[in-house]
Formats: C-alpha cells, sequence, structure tokens
C-alpha cells in the first residue's frame, strides 16, 4: 500500500504555496503502471470517483464504493514517488455531516497512503471541509460541475452561466474560507474561472474552465483516447490508444487465425530456449 518514497512527495502544504506560479499538472490514475507514468510528469494524481465510469463501465460515479476507492487508491500508490495522491470521496460517504466525513476520510488516508481527500460542493460542504481540515486531513474541494449531484443539476451541464454565478463564487470563497487547500473547477465558464481565480487565495484547478486557472486536470483515459464510450467536448485528446489498442488485437488475431504467431523466435526448443 505504502509510497515507495514518501519523504520525496509533494504535500497538499507545497501544492497551496504553488498559487499563481507555474500552472498546476494533475491527471487522474486508477492504476499502478499508470500511476507511474503520470508521476513522471504531474504534481497531483487523482484517484478519482470516475474510476466508475472509465473502469468499471459504470453509467455515473454514484454507485462508486469506499471499498473501490480503497483499492484504487492502494494501487496507485505503489506507482508513485513524487506527486501528491489525492483520493476522491464518494458519494454517500461525507454528505451525513463532519463525522462521517471525518471517519471515512480517515480510512481513505489510513488505509491508501494519499495525501489528501477531494470532495464535492461549495458552500454547503464548507462545514465538514473545515472539520476535516482542522483535524489533519487536507482537502481539495470540487465546485461547478459536481457529478455526483447529477441528477439534480439535471445533467453534466455548463454551470455559472449569467446570474448562476454568483452562487459559484460564493461556493469559491467558502471552501477556501473553510481552509481547502485547493479547488477543481469543473465546467464553469472561462471569465467566471478567471475572475474565481484572482479572487481566492488558494490554487483553481480547471476542467472545462480557463487556462488562466492556477492548474489543470483532465480524466487519463480522455486525454489518452483510451475510454472512448464519450468524449466530453472540453477534454483534448494526446493520444488515441483505443484505437491503437483495436488495431493490435485485430492484427494479433489475424495472425493467429493465419499462424504466424506464434513465430519461431516466439516458442521454445527441447533446451528450454526461444
Ligand atoms: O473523478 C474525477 O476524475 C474527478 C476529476 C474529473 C476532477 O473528479
Amino acid at each position: 500500500m505504502s509510497r515507495s518514497a514518501p519523504q520525496k512527495a509533494l504535500t497538499a502544504a507545497d501544492i497551496r504555496a504553488r498559487k499563481g506560479a507555474t500552472p498546476l499538472v494533475c491527471l487522474t490514475a486508477y492504476t499502478t503502471p499508470v500511476a507511474r507514468l503520470a508521476d513522471a510528469e504531474c504534481d497531483v494524481v487523482l484517484v478519482g470517483d470516475s474510476v466508475g465510469m472509465v473502469l468499471h463501465g459504470l453509467p455515473s460515479t454514484l454507485p462508486v464504493t469506499m471499498e473501490m476507492m480503497i483499492l484504487h487508491g492502494q494501487a496507485v500508490a505503489r506507482g508513485l514517488d513524487r506527486a501528491l495522491m489525492v483520493v476522491d470521496m464518494p458519494f454517500a460517504s461525507y454528505e451525513e455531516g463532519p463525522a462521517q466525513a471525518f471517519r471515512n476520510a480517515a480510512r481513505l488516508m489510513a488505509e491508501t497512503g494519499a495525501g489528501a481527500v477531494k470532495l464535492e460542493g461549495g458552500r454547503t460542504m464548507a462545514e465538514t471541509i473545515a472539520t476535516l481540515v482542522q483535524r489533519g486531513i487536507p482537502v481539495m474541494a470540487h465546485i461547478g460541475l459536481t457529478p455526483q449531484s447529477v441528477n439534480a443539476l439535471g445533467g453534466y451541464r455548463v454551470q455559472g452561466k449569467g446570474a448562476d454565478a454568483d452562487r459559484i463564487r460564493d461556493d469559491a470563497r467558502a471552501v477556501a474560507e473553510a481552509g481547502a487547500f485547493s479547488v477543481v473547477l469543473e465546467k464553469v465558464p472561462a471569465a467566471l474561472a478567471d475572475q474565481i481565480t484572482a479572487e481566492i487565495a488558494i490554487p483553481t484547478i480547471g476542467i472545462g474552465a480557463s487556462a488562466g486557472c492556477d492548474g489543470q486536470i483532465l480524466v487519463i483515459d480522455d486525454m489518452l483516447g483510451l475510454f472512448d464510450a464519450f468524449k466530453p467536448k472540453f477534454v483534448k485528446r494526446y493520444a488515441h490508444l483505443a484505437a491503437d489498442a483495436a488495431g493490435a488485437i485485430r492484427a494479433y488475431a489475424e495472425e493467429v487465425r493465419a499462424r504466424d504467431f506464434p513465430a519461431p523466435e516466439h516458442v521454445f526448443t527441447d533446451e528450454g530456449k526461444i
């Protein structure tokens, strides 16, 4: 479970101190090998509850459990040396109140070795964030489009348009004042994300927000083109791994059917050599 070199790992305080500096590079990861790849470039690796949709084929993040987050958190921890590991609190693990949130956040930290947790919600979660922070659990907040509230929000819509901007601004102020060390702004208009970034003292991490945020995050399977069930408009594909994998599997199938694979260099001799 434990990280191989925790003493070298970035902390929530290091990330907080990057406000207004070089943009923070953040990605999700759910497995050890992908965490190793992300660790080479990222400041923050998030074990997002997007794992439910991306790896488990679930229709939303709502059915994701504590056990899933712990298992994937432990896998990611084995792949990280430098990046701060943040683990998402799954739906229904914190909304009852500060006591439930502390119990589950402490379990996530203790069983995965994470350096922080992330939870969704603004002003309504301020008391919970303050409780966790005062008891030693760094919190990354997440406002704007909060996917765990997809049913209440009426879909995966942009949040904070027009007069609704005040609500998102108030959420940002509330989580910053409560002690969150950073805040994810998901799917908010760029001008609003820029205003919030200028106003609050903690780093903003944009996803479908603005290049002016203090950092950016994407779901790694989205940017690698590995998850292609659908593509949010804000995602840029830096690779097309699903298409590459489909081509590789097709080539393998054709070679097996034609008895071209395995070739002599892939089979053993009597002496056990290839
Ligand atoms: O679950 C997740 O991957 C997230 C990011 C998209 C911010 O919350």
